[in-house]
């Protein structure tokens, strides 16, 4: 894929080539940093064309660094003409979030998920700048898909008494993120966001097999992509899976 493309249009081709909104989360695990590597690469080749993004977590940064490891996986996707999406959960202040950014953009990154709970002055206003400078997306955490979430992303604020997902989704309005991550289990939640931010942000849904959460219903309630990793890269056969997930969240 060419490096100079916005996650954007990457996105968009992708989804539209491979006729599919599904977003795969790379969160395989092995002590074998080779083995690890190979194991990546190969779900990626297995369904590549199944899907329109990948995403990774800290955990494979972790194991493998940036370095001569997660970023031999992006440039691996970028082969595929899939962009990538590094899930940051950035929440620090601002001189900590640019930093991370910068090490994830050098990586090959095309977007970061943050957390809005920071707010915008010299929170997450450099890394918007930054980002936006790059051609590259933010994607904000708005509401979980875990039981647990309830306590606080429903939570009510403010004045107005309303959740605080409703709060962060407005922000991500505001502040004009390309999308927000709402988990599949929570179905009201992703009508009310979809309510909130109309068609200007894109809504990911993670939670969808393992978690309960069902593809379709969270399409169907407003989800534009799903965020699916144990019932691909754990399946006996990932490619079949893929293009279960595929069937269920493109029939609308
Ligand atoms: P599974 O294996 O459950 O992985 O399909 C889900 C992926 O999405 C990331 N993620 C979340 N997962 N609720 C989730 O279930 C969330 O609110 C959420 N936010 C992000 C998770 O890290 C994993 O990569």
């Amino acid at each position: 894929m060419e490096r100079q493309i916005p996650f954007v249009e990457s996105l968009r081709r992708a989804s539209a080539l491979n006729r599919t909104r599904t977003v795969l989360a790379l969160d395989i695990e092995d002590n074998d940093r080779l083995a690890l590597i190979q194991r990546c690469k190969r779900v990626l080749s297995d369904v590549g064309d199944k899907i329109c993004a990948v995403k990774i977590n800290r955990q494979l940064v972790l194991a493998l660094g940036l370095n001569g490891g997660v970023d031999l996986i992006v440039d691996f996707a970028h082969s595929l003409s899939l962009p990538a999406i590094m899930d940051a959960k950035l929440n620090d202040v601002a001189h900590t979030n640019v930093s991370m950014t910068r090490a994830y953009l050098r990586c090959g990154f095309d977007a970061v998920i943050a957390s809005p709970i920071v707010g915008w002055e010299e929170g997450l206003d450099s890394v918007f700048e930054l980002m936006n400078h790059a051609g590259k997306s933010i994607i904000l955490l708005v509401h979980m898909s875990n039981p647990g979430s309830d306590n606080f992303y429903s939570l009510r604020v403010g004045e107005s008494k309303a959740p605080i997902f409703e709060h962060f989704a407005e922000l991500a309005l505001r502040w004009k993120a390309h999308g927000v991550v709402v988990g599949a289990t929570k179905l009201n939640v992703i009508s009310r966001v979809r309510e909130i931010v109309g068609d200007a942000v894109q809504i990911y849904s993670p939670g969808v097999g393992v978690q309960g959460g069902d593809g379709r219903r969270a399409i169907t309630a407003g989800a534009n992509y799903v965020i699916v990793g144990r019932s691909i890269y754990a399946s006996p056969d990932p490619s079949k899976s893929a293009r279960k997930i595929r069937f269920e969240t493109m029939e609308k």
